[in-house]
């Protein structure tokens, strides 16, 4: 795993965006996995910046979801469909038509999960995939004790995350549930994997993460397993990090050549 640390949230924005533009003019229909939560918010601005300045075409970028409630009824401003349209698709101007996420209304949600699965693999994976991290270490909505072999599927969260996604709806009785997720398994198949920490309130889960064993405990661990992981964390993020003398020595001695 590569550990970057930025000073703060607008820097990890910018350089995350810069990786994708970078991936995006060697590959113009790369599917892009995108996360939802407060912390990306800062890479997708970054991305519309360089959409409206001219310098990042996007006309035949494919965005994909990680993650979605179940139980939302189609359109509900807070399903994560309606977050990425909003937040990602609109400000980069992607049509709907490039875009792949998993049916949170579906009845038949197992069913759905699988072909959330399959429709992946059919648009031959996904070749940068953006995270974040819970406070209880999960990826996606992969709570701990997560299979780190799991498919797409529905999981049940757990009171943890209701009361910190509370913040999005009127009421924690508001917050679904039940999910459907990215498995671990289908997570560590995508090209690439960026994880974006921000904040003191993550930096426990990321030491776990990042220097604790690999554990179903810490879903987030799983990034342990794959050979291009990147993990991207603002200072405040980084306080209970052990090695940050060597991963700011690693990243400043990298080539500059190299992008993350
Ligand atoms: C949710 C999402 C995750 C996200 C996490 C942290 O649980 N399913 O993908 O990483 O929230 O969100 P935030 O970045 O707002 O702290």
């Amino acid at each position: 795993m590569e550990i970057v640390i930025v000073p703060d949230a607008a820097a990890g924005g910018e350089l995350i965006a810069t990786a994708i533009a970078e991936l995006l003019t060697g590959k113009p229909d790369a599917l892009v996995g995108v996360a939802t939560g407060s912390t990306p918010l800062p890479i997708y601005q970054a991305l519309a910046a360089k959409v409206r300045a001219g310098a990042l075409d996007v006309s035949r970028a494919r965005i994909c979801q990680l993650d979605e409630y179940v139980g939302l009824p189609k359109g509900h401003p807070e399903s994560y469909r309606s977050v990425v349209l909003r937040e990602v698709l609109e400000p980069l101007g992607i049509s709907e038509s490039a875009f792949l996420g998993p049916d949170g209304s579906a009845s038949d949600i197992a069913a759905a999960a699988t072909a959330y699965d399959h429709s992946l693999a059919e648009a031959g994976g996904v070749d940068l995939q953006l995270l974040g991290i819970g406070t209880d270490g999960h990826i996606g909505f992969n709570e701990p004790c997560s299979s780190l072999a799991s498919r797409t599927r529905i999981k049940t969260l757990t009171e943890q995350t209701r009361v910190d996604n509370a913040r999005f709806f009127d009421s924690l009785d508001e917050v679904p549930h039940h999910v459907i997720t990215q498995g671990i398994g289908t997570i560590l198949e995508a090209r690439h994997l960026v994880l974006l920490a921000t904040g003191e309130a993550k930096a426990e889960a990321v030491a776990q993460a990042v220097e604790g064993p690999l554990s179903a405990f810490v879903p987030a661990s799983a990034l342990q397993l794959h050979p291009h992981a990147t993990v991207v964390v603002d200072e405040a993020a980084a306080t209970r990090l052990k090695l940050t003398d060597y991963f700011r020595a690693t990243y400043a001695a990298k080539p500059a050549w190299q992008s993350l």
